[in-house]
């Protein structure tokens, strides 16, 4: 399918954007191991968690909608032996989460993915879950995996990675003694508090008291990498959960609305738990004016409404360090707004760019250099130097839905018709983005 875009004036409206599909997932995974029926509103209906739900109900978790945005999910006693493969889709989280849920139960299941997903790297969950003694085969997709008794482990992950470290906590929970996982950087920590919530057991570096600050051990803590220690159990409550929106697909519309004049964009019920709030640091940097609204919780995760404008003379900004996985999702459309700025954008220690839905350093520099845009890379980002005016061309997603929705928005501030290949990858995260694009847009 293709998606043609034209020049619209400014960005305007209200919009309360797709559901989290981090949480999602989550919600979807976590209430197949509660002990009691979970109920959750407003979950995300974008491919990739209906890939989630689906191989969840083959495991025999039972789901009843409520109502159109409510759904009422039933645990089952026993996971059962599913008939046929788990097909993840197109879907990352899925396949990496729920390998940790499947190593330790008494299961033989084989969990394959779409031509994009087939590639991407899988030994950074199946070394540690070997390391538990896991019985997990292939280092890409299809991964088979016989279910095994696992021991606690205390695991150096070498990438600041939320499903890495969730793969781990999650086989945990099963282990016969505590997993410790610590990473480069803090990721995104959506399964430590949901887990927590639901009753888990789990020790975050930062959350012992700090006895004496002249105490070496305690200057020394400081420095030390964040960790997560979670302790085996199987008593988890049931839970209700609305689910916010999520600031990643929000992103598109954040970034349109600071590119355009005038714009003014109000965001509902947003997601803006501090390990995923990242764009809002790049803002402040390129002076992109923004205000955060009342903070409330659902189920441990702080959700705001958030008002974003314009700024004419957008400065360049440096994404690198604890920063990255912060807004890792977010790089592609951050490039397109980079073109914008007066002076040089730099992205650096985002090597984990190329192994997600694409290599998207590779994907975002070609396709914004056929904008006219004037990008270098590098082995772990890449360099944007503006403000470039950009023309209208005919870009390929690659199957890669942030690449799509990325170069719709550059298509917005373009010299005429943008054509985006491949934008069916787009219901992948974001179902109703064309039609939101639309109405918020002001020709
Ligand atoms: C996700 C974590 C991130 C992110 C992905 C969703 C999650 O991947 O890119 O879209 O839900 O845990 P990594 O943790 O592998 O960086």
């Amino acid at each position: 399918m293709k998606l043609k875009v034209s020049p619209v004036v400014s960005i305007q409206g209200e919009l309360r954007g797709p559901s989290d599909k981090s949480l999602t997932h989550r919600s979807y995974m976590f209430a197949s191991i509660a002990n009691e029926p979970s109920l959750v509103r407003f979950p995300l209906r974008g491919e990739d968690c209906e890939s989630t739900l689906r191989c969840m109900g083959q495991l025999g978790l039972r789901h009843e909608w409520l109502s159109e945005t409510e759904v009422r999910l039933m645990p089952p006693s026993e996971w059962s032996q599913p008939e046929s493969d788990l097909d993840c889709g197109n879907s990352g989280t899925t396949m990496r989460l729920l390998s940790g849920l499947l190593a330790s139960r008494p299961l033989s299941t084989r969990l394959i993915g779409d031509p994009s997903l087939s590639k991407r790297p899988m030994k950074r969950i199946a070394v540690p879950l070997r390391q538990m003694g896991a019985d997990i085969e292939g280092d890409t997709p299809p991964l088979i995996i016989r279910g095994r008794s696992l021991h606690g482990i205390h695991f150096k992950s070498p990438v600041a990675s939320a499903q890495v470290k969730s793969c781990c906590l999650l086989a945990g929970l099963r282990a016969d003694s505590p997993t410790t996982v610590v990473e480069p950087s803090l990721s995104r920590d959506h399964t430590e508090r949901m887990l927590r919530a639901m009753g888990a057991h789990l020790i975050r570096s930062g959350d012992e008291p700090v006895v004496d600050v002249a105490d070496s051990m305690s200057l020394h803590r400081s420095h030390l990498k964040p960790s997560v220690t979670i302790h085996p159990t199987t008593k988890l409550h049931g839970f209700e959960f609305s689910v916010p929106s999520d600031i990643s697909s929000a992103a598109f519309m954040m970034v349109a609305a600071a590119l355009l004049p005038n714009s003014r964009l109000v965001l509902r019920d947003l997601s803006v738990n501090p390990t995923r709030t990242g764009i809002f640091d790049v803002f402040e940097q390129c002076r992109v004016p923004f205000e955060l609204g009342e903070l409330r919780d659902e189920l441990g995760e702080p959700v705001a409404d958030v008002v974003i404008g314009t700024n004419p003379n957008l400065q360049p900004f440096v994404i690198e360090g604890s920063l990255v996985p912060r807004l890792i999702d977010e790089i592609p459309v951050l490039a397109v707004l980079a073109t914008q700025c007066e002076g040089t954008s730099v992205i650096r220690g985002a090597s984990e760019l190329r192994v997600k839905e694409s290599d998207r350093i590779e994907l975002v520099a070609k396709s914004l250099r056929e904008m006219g845009a004037v990008v270098d890379t590098f082995e772990d980002g890449m360099a944007i130097s503006g403000p470039t005016p950009l023309r209208a061309a005919t870009v390929d997603a690659c199957l890669d839905h942030r690449i799509a929705m990325s170069f719709a928005v550059a298509g917005l501030i373009a010299d005429g018709e943008t054509e985006i290949l491949g934008a069916d990858s787009i219901a992948t995260s974001y179902p109703n983005f064309e039609s939101d694009l639309m109405r918020l847009s002001i020709v």
